[in-house]
């Protein structure tokens, strides 16, 4: 593994960021399943998992190509590919090979992988194109290209409240890449040139046991600075908000339906 880069991803890579992000990727296991499952991944394939984080799916693709194939994980922050080795080694899977670099220059050699992977980078990325261009750099001819990001577009508590509203449009302007790029994942690959494209959608619902029913409160603290610098609400307005909404989404009234997880995957001709 080369250890390089420092560019830093907009959540940070806290031990508590890297605790939700694990929880993520059980949380989105079958939806995973199902889609190597549609693009038909079988023993023997080449993978690549791009912006896997601190586990992404190396674990699902290495059950499932076996040791006749190979996974490839990348990612462009050291600290997540270091994550990566202890989950990979908790859950021992052997054999994955770990690079660091940005996904729109790897320097890996084109065409070299049956299928190219990412879930959940394009929505931290403020040129979704560039890496989908080089991820269908990197298929073979007949491999396949495989995207899975969440839309906000669904995102909404019920019963409606107002300070829901004011987190949520401060939250989605101050992220560092796109909240809504799901509904584009499709478009994506078919612009980059790829065939037989397809798209699937899964949401889910919250309830006040559940850690995603408060997401955006955690949201709104990872990016309390980023609000307040661009004056998106003031410290007093964000204090009175949370506090106000932590109470509403407590209530054994009211639900979460989370973002829209799009999941868009193509052949390249
Ligand atoms: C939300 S995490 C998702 C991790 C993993 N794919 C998963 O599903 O759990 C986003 C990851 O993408 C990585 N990332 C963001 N932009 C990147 C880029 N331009 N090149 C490579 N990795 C990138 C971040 O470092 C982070 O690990």
């Amino acid at each position: 593994m080369a250890l390089s880069q420092t560019i830093e991803y907009g959540l940070g890579a806290c031990e508590l960021e890297r605790q939700r992000l694990l929880a993520q990727c059980e949380m989105y296991r079958s939806e995973a399943e199902q889609l190597i499952d549609r693009i038909g991944v079988s023993a023997g394939w080449r993978v690549l998992d791009v912006g896997c984080g601190p586990l992404g799916i190396l674990d699902v693709l290495a059950g499932r190509v076996g040791p006749a194939g190979s996974v490839t994980g990348l990612d462009r922050e050291d600290r997540f590919l270091e994550m990566a080795c202890r989950s990979l080694r908790e859950r021992h899977v052997g054999e994955v090979d770990l690079v660091c670099c940005p996904a729109t220059a790897t320097g890996l050699p084109g065409g070299s992988f049956d299928l190219v992977h990412e879930r959940l980078m394009l929505n931290n990325v403020v040129r979704p194109a560039e890496v989908v261009q080089e991820m269908v750099r990197l298929t073979r001819p007949g491999g396949y290209v495989a995207l899975q990001d969440t839309d906000w577009i669904s995102w909404t508590c019920e019963p409606a409240h107002p300070d829901w509203d004011a987190l949520y449009n401060a939250a989605a302007r101050a992220w560092i890449g796109d909240v809504y790029v799901g509904r584009r994942l499709f478009g994506l690959l078919r612009h980059a040139g790829l065939v037989d494209v397809q798209v699937a959608t899964h949401t889910r619902v919250w309830r006040p046991a559940d850690p995603y029913q408060k997401l955006l409160l955690r949201f709104i603290e990872l990016y309390r600075d980023r609000i307040e610098a661009t004056r998106l609400l003031t410290a007093d307005e964000i204090d009175g908000s949370v506090r106000r909404l932590r109470a509403h989404l407590d209530h054994a009234d009211t639900f979460t339906l989370y973002a829209t997880l799009f999941q868009a995957w193509g052949r390249k001709p």
